[in-house]
């Protein structure tokens, strides 16, 4: 547990796709004290009960709260792989938002780690969260590339980057820079990300909580993930997860029907673990 002055309420401002982190935060935190808990998150928790934000909206959409709880399980299991191989190495938290992926998984490791996101949350964050000399805070847009040198300056690679719930905002250009500057920048990294199929970002105005509760709008998708590697030479995904194949109670029962006999449901959101082609750094 680590926030700041635990009993004060915060005062909130966001707007655009910064207000989208509301969505993960409420996620985790209403999964704390569930007997079938899918990610145990005490922090998200008094967090939320802090915030003087109308939650209530969001939990109109359970799917895409049991969708987010999903993704922090997979992406800390993988989070905690890497840390077990590299426990000196660095990680990039992109678009961290109020994410508490250090308060669950610092313990497995001694990495650094770089938490990234536009100036508004980067001020909401420290407000919410005490400080940590393993914890660096990146203010501003991940695409003003100025970070890269800032972070090799403090962290040691191997690295892990994790974009968790950002690329689906992202125009398809937007997306293709950020795997080319990974891919350029750190060899060898590894990138988690999650992303959705194109029959999921055309209905993501009916059933998802970000687009109908905020003003920003889902632009990116990808319906087989493993198909980056053929865009991105030196990229390998390894691994994709479709979040709807986890926890199929949590989902809603209307979900689990149409989701057993539409597979195009059913591969509607995704999460993937690669790795960009160890080699000489530019
Ligand atoms: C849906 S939230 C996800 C937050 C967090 N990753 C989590 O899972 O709780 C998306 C976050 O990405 C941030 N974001 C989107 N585009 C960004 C960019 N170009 N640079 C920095 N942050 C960005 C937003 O401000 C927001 O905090």
């Amino acid at each position: 547990m680590s926030l700041v002055n635990s009993n004060n309420v915060i005062a909130l401002d966001l707007q655009d796709v910064q207000e989208t982190l509301f969505t993960p935060l409420c996620a985790r935190a209403d999964q704390w004290g569930r007997p079938d808990a899918i990610v145990e998150d005490k922090t998200a928790n008094e967090l939320v009960r802090r915030l003087p934000y109308n939650f209530e909206k969001i939990r109109r959409y359970p799917n895409t709260l049991t969708g987010c709880a999903i993704r922090a399980e997979i992406m800390d299991g993988w989070i905690r792989d890497f840390m077990q191989t590299n426990p000196e190495g660095s990680i990039g938290l992109l678009g961290v938002g109020l994410d508490t992926t250090f308060e669950r998984n610092r313990q497995f490791g001694n990495v650094d780690w770089f938490e990234f996101d536009y100036e508004d949350v980067i001020a909401l964050r420290s407000k919410c969260f005490a400080t940590h000399p393993k914890r660096h805070l990146m203010t501003g847009d991940i695409f003003n590339t100025a970070w890269i040198d800032q972070v090799k300056a403090v962290g040691k690679g191997p690295w892990l980057f994790q974009a968790a719930g950002v690329l689906m905002y992202l125009g398809p250009e937007k997306v293709n820079d950020l795997f080319h500057l990974l891919g350029r920048h750190f060899p060898g990294s590894t990138f988690l990300f999650d992303g959705c199929s194109n029959f999921a970002k055309r209905n993501s105005h009916r059933w998802e909580a970000t687009v109908r509760t905020t003003s920003a709008q889902y632009h990116w998708s990808i319906d087989d993930p493993r198909l980056l590697a053929s865009e991105f030479p030196g990229l390998k995904v390894t691994d994709v997860e479709y979040l709807m194949d986890h926890h199929r109670h949590q989902w809603q029962l209307n979900t689990r029907f149409w989701s057993t006999v539409l597979p195009k449901l059913r591969r509607g959101y995704h999460i993937s673990r690669a790795s960009f082609l160890a080699g000489p750094a530019e």
